[in-house]
């Protein structure tokens, strides 16, 4: 007799027994996943539990402040790490979409492993990793040529890993981690927030991610958000956000030719992220976002409208 309630006691007892008098730290995105994670943890352990949220350079615009808004409010103490610097550093020249999962899978692990020591040795780690992650990355059946994509905080982590990792949402999708959340008192506009993969906008920049792809996509997409969340789309779709395509086209501004990169939209809805159908957005929304990523986004010269359902496509581009 499955209930959330009693999913809900029954880990807060197991993370107890096993996390014993040790400490455990957690990475927050602000997500719904590692925000129910936390709020689980913390309910099991108190003090001897940690946030880190680590800024690793591939956020939304304004997602910092507004995370740090939100997660203040939880009760949960919660501290910055602002390793930037270092994500950027190593996604220099890294093209390919397994190899920069990988790569920022890992960077995650050594700024974890760097905080955790700096404050003593911690033993575990939570992570809101759900039960498509799981399958997604690991295919039972296939061998490693059936994996789809290395999902940063499953397949994409090292083989040998520091840390004990605490997953208690293993076994959820999410709706039901939604529903879990609304149990531990999270608010509305928390539980129906858009998904965000952990690798960021990086796997939303085919090719190479440098600053400068980083702030056009940034601007691209926030234009996105902002016109379906003024909409009254906003609670009927799973996700809709901008990717960039490092592939030139010739426009015309004014009376002078440009040259510059497409923006492909996405918007799609979806139960639990494992397949995905397009929702094919309103000509007048689509055209308002069009024209107000082309008129003020400098290195946009032409947006695209990606009508791929999951299979065969993926939600994410890489
Ligand atoms: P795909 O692109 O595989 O995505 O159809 C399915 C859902 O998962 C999200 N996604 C991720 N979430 N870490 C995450 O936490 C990841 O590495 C990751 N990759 C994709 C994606 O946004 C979609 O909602």
């Amino acid at each position: 007799n499955w209930t959330l309630k009693g999913y809900l006691d029954r880990h807060v007892e197991e993370i107890r027994a096993r996390v014993g008098t040790d400490h455990l730290i957690c990475a927050l995105s602000g997500g719904i996943d590692s925000t129910v994670t936390a709020l689980l943890c913390h309910r099991a352990l108190g003090e001897r539990f940690h946030a880190f949220f680590v800024d690793n350079g591939l956020l939304r615009k304004n997602e910092l402040p507004e995370m740090e808004r939100d997660l203040s409010s939880l009760g949960i103490p919660l501290e910055i790490i602002d390793a930037r610097d270092l994500f950027l550093d190593r996604l220099k020249g890294v093209a390919d979409p397994e190899k920069k999962r990988k790569t920022i899978g890992r960077t995650f692990i050594d700024v974890f492993v760097r905080e955790a020591r700096r404050r003593g040795t911690y033993r575990y780690l939570a992570q809101g990793t759900l039960y498509p992650d799981v399958i997604e990355s690991v295919s039972s059946f296939g061998g490693p040529s059936a994996v789809i994509k290395s999902h940063h905080n499953v397949g994409g982590l090292p083989k040998r890993m520091p840390f004990e990792l605490v997953e208690p949402l293993r076994e959820l999708f999410k709706d039901e981690v939604r529903r879990l959340g609304r149990e531990l008192g999270l608010s509305d506009r928390f539980v129906s927030r858009q998904p965000f993969p952990g690798p960021g906008l990086a796997i939303r920049i085919l090719g190479s991610v440098t600053p400068e792809r980083l702030h056009i996509l940034r601007e691209a997409d926030a234009i996105v958000r902002e016109e379906v969340e003024n909409s009254p789309l906003r609670s009927e779709l799973w996700q809709y956000f901008a990717v960039l395509l490092p592939v030139k086209s010739v426009g015309v501004m004014g009376d002078a030719r440009t040259y510059e990169n497409v923006a492909a939209i996405r918007a799609v809805c979806s139960v639990d992220g494992m397949t995905a159908d397009v929702h094919y957005l309103d000509p007048g929304l689509l055209g308002r976002i069009s024209h107000r990523i082309i008129a003020t986004v400098p290195g946009i010269n032409r947006v695209v409208f990606d009508i791929s359902p999951k299979p065969p496509s993926t939600i994410e581009w890489e």
